[in-house]
């Protein structure tokens, strides 16, 4: 997937369907799976680094983790996050940050809000960096809303989160992530978009999913929001594999015969 084939996608009617990773491992298998779109999400804080949330995740962590996925992908369309305070400050600041994730091997970044960050997303897509926007429950602006609370319940704020969506698509966003919303709202604003819209929490009307790798394995479940399904239990999987290691050591059973040299 390339980032022109965001709109295709749109027009045909076929879904954008995304997962975040964080290594080479996982992209890997992500790509094994046939999954074309890789985030390499600053969800990365939580689920990596084990943070109560986003807010400390740096511009260092995301080139780090950027090529890592980068330099093992092949064929994905790899999107990287711009963390907090890499683009709020200012555009010269922003356009810097967004090349040096492109520089890292990502075809494009993603950075959270609306209004205020229309002049970043012009700038950058004037020189050529393709921007996805995220709109609705923005994580870093967690202490805003005071807890990770759905967004656009209120008629104000759902048309604020539609003009917000328009005004993104106008300035050059490539996609736009919707998080955390009524379902209803979500469809309307997929509905006014020729850009594709990506859904986490924002019903089935989206014209894509993304989901955060470890909660879709069911590796992390410190917190699950509603909107997440775990596929797999990944970590029960590994609790059971640690205790059994554990056990047959204790009990002189590992290593046996077959696993040592003779
Ligand atoms: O950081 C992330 O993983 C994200 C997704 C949840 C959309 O922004």
């Amino acid at each position: 997937m390339t980032v022109p084939d965001l709109e295709r996608y749109k027009r045909e009617k076929k879904k954008v369907i995304v997962v975040t990773a964080y290594d080479a491992l996982f992209a890997r298998i992500v790509e094994q799976a046939g999954i074309e779109a890789i985030l390499v999400g600053d969800s990365l804080g939580v689920v990596v680094q084990g943070k109560q949330n986003t807010l400390t995740v740096t511009m260092e962590d995301m080139l780090y983790h950027t090529k890592l996925v980068t330099g093992a992908a092949q064929k994905s369309l790899v999107i990287g996050d711009m963390p907090f305070m890499s683009y709020q400050a200012g555009t010269e600041e922003a356009l810097r940050n967004a090349g040096r994730l492109l520089q890292a091997g990502a075809h494009a970044v993603k950075l959270e809000g609306g209004g205020a960050m229309l002049d970043r997303v012009e700038a950058m897509t004037r020189v050529g960096i393709p921007v996805v926007g995220h709109l609705g429950m923005t994580p870093q602006s967690i202490n805003q809303y005071g807890g990770y609370k759905v967004q656009g319940k209120g008629k104000n704020q759902a048309k604020a989160l539609v003009a917000d969506a328009k005004a993104l698509q106008e300035a050059g966003a490539v996609a736009i992530v919707l998080e955390a919303m009524p379902a209803k709202l979500a469809c309307t604003i997929t509905e006014q978009l020729t850009i594709p819209t990506i859904g986490i929490g924002a019903g089935p009307h989206c014209d894509g999913q993304v989901l955060v790798l470890y909660d879709l394995l069911g590796l992390f479940d410190d917190f699950v929001p509603k909107f997440v399904k775990p596929y797999a239990h990944l970590k029960a999987d590994a609790l059971q594999a640690l205790r059994r290691y554990k056990e047959e050591v204790e009990q002189g059973k590992f290593p046996s015969d077959s696993e040592s040299y003779h």
